[in-house]
């Protein structure tokens, strides 16, 4: 996700926003660039690429000032170039405008502002609001009015900062984006997270939503949109500079583990009308109706693609789902397919290499990717984001989920024609509700004492029905995959035709039961099999089934729709896995022999 920081103070400006982006750099990003108030001016300064490439536009003449914001960028609207870079400004100089989130209006907002005749020069979401404030300004309003202005217009998620030719102050606000600010002895800090400004201050002043800052060299105020004042408390952080990347984790991927929630909710954002059951999705028109679709993917990828294909099959949608690497062995008839990559990366050599094999037998490509501007995005017809952030431990955590929910959205749109209305209203309020049940298995979790109990087994399996089965793959994937383990997943139907022999007092047997139809009750009695084999069983379950009588341990789960059961199921299987892989002391975040994108066939 992108990244903020802002500051008005004594120091030369320049010199801090580096600071805070090079501290800002662990998040990943494809862009950069800064704002800083010389004299009368506003000097931007930004690049496509890492931050040393900014650091060379500066080196000669650097801006020099005491007021000024900066921005790592991760794209959403339009690829990593010069022009998307942030801080964008608009047509008169007046201000230079930072912005992490995405704005969801900014289709109408910008026609409203090109007819009133501003032009505009990025893709980006983020550039009506420089516009919109400039136009507020031109219309009389001072810095502040015209900021408050322009923010009340804005929908979507946002954290956004600003700063002004005319005006040593340099404002901000938020709306399910993080903003935080530090109080130092020399001045006053905005940033997204701590680490931009730690090493400056300890002091910080969370925001809240709904709250505009106004950051002077020696103060700052909080007040509501409306200009209530709100009374904030200053606290200390203790981190150590170390762990900052980590926000207070022990590793990056117990932090994105618990980012899901947000991540699903930008995954969401502007798609959804869950009211007259519509998902609207940008940029498919290349892709048409397809009457079958093929998915190609590698590692989690591949579980996500699973889930996917099933799920528009259940929509009387043809759907299949093939591991990149074995496409080309025995490629399918491609008929009227739409061919479907799913890659958090959009760089992984396999899928890359099935896309091309389909492409050239005369498919439509779709790119479904955490990545704007990959390779898969580029080649394919067209790219569908699934507004994850970056990732940057191995085991693929929340871009699992934000894929999954991604291809869920495609099954819906795909399927707009024939959809019985009550039906997918039900399916996208069961989307809306997600984040909210993630947070709540993450809160309330046993997975670190079930780790505790279970450490130092021979073998762990993995076991469940339809959609259930593909968690389990990818629980035992990602079990593998940090606590270097033998675990392996099965369709719990299998277990009886070989798995079974594995089966002993010292392989726990982990199985998913969600709901109470056929599938749920033929893996209870699956699970009993297992259990006359003494293994111990750990049931996954929202206990709707009597599998709870049968089993040693429960991981529970909320009561959910069906159809988000399995994503609450995987997300109690991630951190049985992060546990264990942290009772053994293993190596998390960058596992042994293994890559976060593998380029090579
Ligand atoms: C590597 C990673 C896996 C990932 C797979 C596919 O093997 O270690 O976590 O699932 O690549 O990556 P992609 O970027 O295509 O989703």
């Amino acid at each position: 996700m992108c990244g903020i920081i802002g500051y008005v103070g004594e120091r030369e400006a320049t010199q801090v926003l580096m600071t805070g982006l090079n501290q800002l750099e662990y998040r990943g990003y494809d862009s950069a660039g800064i704002a800083v108030r010389t004299g009368g001016n506003l000097d931007v300064r930004k690049r496509a690429g890492d931050i040393e490439t900014l650091e060379d536009a500066i080196e000669e003449n650097a801006p020099t000032g005491s007021t000024g914001i900066g921005h790592t960028r991760w794209s959403t609207h339009g690829p990593p170039t010069d022009a998307n870079a942030h801080p964008h400004t608009g047509e008169d100089g007046e201000v230079a405008v930072v912005h992490n989130g995405i704005i969801e209006n900014y289709g109408s907002l910008k026609e409203e502002l090109q007819a009133v005749g501003r032009t505009f020069t990025s893709d980006t979401d983020t550039e009506v609001i420089p516009h919109l404030i400039e136009q507020f300004i031109a219309g009389g309003a001072s810095p502040e009015r015209a900021f408050r202005e322009a923010v009340d217009r804005i929908e979507g998620s946002y954290a956004v900062v600003a700063t002004f030719a005319n005006s040593d102050v340099v404002f901000a606000a938020r709306n399910d984006s993080p903003l935080v600010v530090g109080v130092g002895g020399d001045g006053h800090y905005l940033a997204s997270d701590v680490p931009a400004f730690l090493e400056f201050t300890d002091q910080v002043v969370y925001v809240d939503d709904g709250e505009v800052v106004t950051l002077h060299s020696d103060r700052f105020e909080v007040t509501t949109t409306d200009g209530l004042p709100v009374e904030k408390s200053v606290e200390t952080v203790d981190w150590d500079v170390e762990d900052t990347g980590k926000s207070g984790f022990a590793h990056y991927m117990l932090k994105e583990i618990h980012e899901q929630p947000t991540a699903l909710r930008q995954c969401l954002s502007g798609r959804v009308n869950e009211l007259d059951g519509q998902v609207e999705l940008d940029g498919l028109e290349a892709i048409g109706q397809p009457s079958q679709v093929q998915f190609v993917a590698c590692g989690t990828s591949y579980h996500a693609a699973l889930l996917g294909a099933q799920r528009l099959r259940d929509k009387g949608i043809p759907a299949r789902a093939t591991l990149a690497s074995e496409y080309a062995v025995s490629p399918p008839p491609i008929d009227d397919s739409l061919v479907t990559g799913v890659t958090q990366s959009g760089e992984t050599a396999d899928t890359l290499a099935a896309l091309r094999e389909a492409r050239g037998r005369g498919a439509r490509t779709l790119a479904v990717t955490n990545v704007v501007g990959s390779t898969a995005a580029r080649e394919c017809d067209a790219a569908l984001y699934i507004r994850a952030g970056p990732e940057i431990g191995v085991a693929a955590t929340k871009t699992f989920t934000s894929q999954v929910v991604t291809l869920s959205l495609l099954a819906e749109y795909l399927d707009a024609g024939d959809a019985d209305g009550a039906l997918v209203r039900e399916r996208l309020r069961a989307l809306r509700d997600l984040p909210d049940l993630v947070q709540r298995v993450l809160d309330d979790s046993r997975a670190e004492e079930i780790a505790d109990e279970y450490v130092g087994s021979e073998s762990y399996f993995f076991i469940g029905r339809g959609p259930n089965r593909s968690v389990a793959l990818e629980g035992a994937l990602t079990f593998t995959e940090i606590t270097y383990e033998h675990a392996e997943g099965f369709a719990a139907g299998e277990l009886k035709h070989g798995p079974l022999a594995l089966v002993t007092d010292e392989t726990p047997v982990f199985t998913m039961v969600t709901g109470n139809d056929e599938a749920a009750r033929k893996t209870v009695s699956n699970v009993k099999e297992v259990e006359a084999r003494d293994a111990p069983v750990v049931a996954v379950t929202d206990g709707k089934t009597d599998v709870e009588d049968y089993v040693d341990d429960v991981l529970a789960l909320p009561g959910a729709h069906p159809s988000v059961l399995p994503l609450l199921a995987n997300t109690q299987l991630q951190l049985v896995a992060y546990h264990v892989a942290n009772q053994l002391g293993r190596s998390i975040d960058k596992p042994r022999n293994l890559a976060k994108s593998v380029t090579v066939e």
